[in-house]
């Protein structure tokens, strides 16, 4: 497991000197040290993602929503991920890269999941995928790990079945239903996930699944006995506002910041204060002389 030490990034002691793998991933869990996530969709947070010293980078298909703008995460495609999760890969070298699997692209078969899966370490540049499903997907998540490709589950709410749950609701409240999750975290685990994703769970039973695994848990409104966190980088950001979940905590208001800047820039350019002579080019009076006396001569004939 790398330490986290100074880096080209202006000497913050966050981010390690090497880029993180799989394993360091599983070994933080046995060494007790908590596993941080966050999504991104783009290079520009990627670096800024890396540049915090975040372990692993999820390209979530919560892009759907707030970078695609729709209502949930279904209409996701393969490639709207591919894309995205390029442009994160030019521009976060440190943490794990995962990219999530869209609606539609695993549930037709191990071999679809194979073939897409590959598609993210091929031409994106991620080092795994996330699946999201319970016992259903144990054969496909088996087939990813035996041909090559690190899997992260994801139990609990699994929001691209957000029809069938009747909205985004927590999950696993009933002890039958508590336990049945329990039994898909382990049976994903024998599978060969390398990591399991708890969303919006109860806290107590978290702490349960966490227990059971040796595998690293990453909650997302799963409580504070998770092996890790995750949260959505729009919701920690205040850059999203249409939907806002309870587990979501808001560390910045960075929406209200740009809203700020950009009014500013509008009021600006409308009083003619900008731009001003620090943002303008300039040319050599004798320059400007020569052209203002060219086109003083009168025009020349048009050729015909
Ligand atoms: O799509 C996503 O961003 C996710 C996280 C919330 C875990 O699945």
């Amino acid at each position: 497991m790398p330490e986290k030490t100074e880096s080209a990034y202006g000497g913050a002691p966050t981010v390690p000197a090497r880029k993180l793998t799989i394993p360091d991933l599983v070994a933080m869990k046995r060494d007790g040290k908590k596993i941080t996530m966050m999504t991104a969709y783009d290079v520009a947070f990627a670096r800024l993602v890396d540049k915090a010293g975040i372990d692993v980078l999820l390209v979530g298909d919560s892009a759907g929503m707030v970078m695609l703008g729709y209502p949930n995460t279904v209409p996701v495609t393969m490639d709207n991920m591919i894309q995205m999760a390029a442009s994160v890969s030019r521009g976060a070298t440190h943490p794990v890269l995962v990219g999530d699997m869209p609606f539609g692209t695993y549930q037709t078969g191990p071999q679809d999941a194979l073939r897409n899966a590959a598609r993210f370490l091929k031409e994106a540049g991620m080092d795994a995928v996330k699946i999201e499903g319970a016992r259903e997907t144990v054969d496909t998540v088996r087939t990813l790990v035996e041909n090559g490709i690190a899997v992260m589950a994801h139990v609990g709410l699994t929001p691209q079945r957000v029809a069938q749950f009747g909205g985004f609701k927590t999950q696993a409240r009933s002890a039958r239903a508590a336990r049945r999750l329990i039994d898909d975290a382990v049976a994903l685990e024998d599978a060969g996930a390398f990591s399991i994703v708890l969303e919006s769970i109860p806290s107590p039973v978290a702490a349960l699944v966490t227990e059971r695994l040796s595998i690293p848990t990453i909650g997302i409104g799963a409580g504070p006995d998770c092996d890790g966190q995750v949260l959505v980088l729009h919701d920690v950001l205040g850059l999203f506002g249409d939907f806002k979940p309870k587990f979501a905590k808001r560390y910045a208001d960075i929406g209200s910041q740009v809203v700020d800047a950009l009014r500013e820039f509008d009021r600006e350019v409308r009083d003619g204060t900008f731009p001003d002579a620090e943002h303008s080019f300039t040319m050599k009076d004798s320059e400007l002389d020569a052209l203002r006396g060219d086109l003083a001569k009168p025009a020349r004939p048009k050729a015909v």
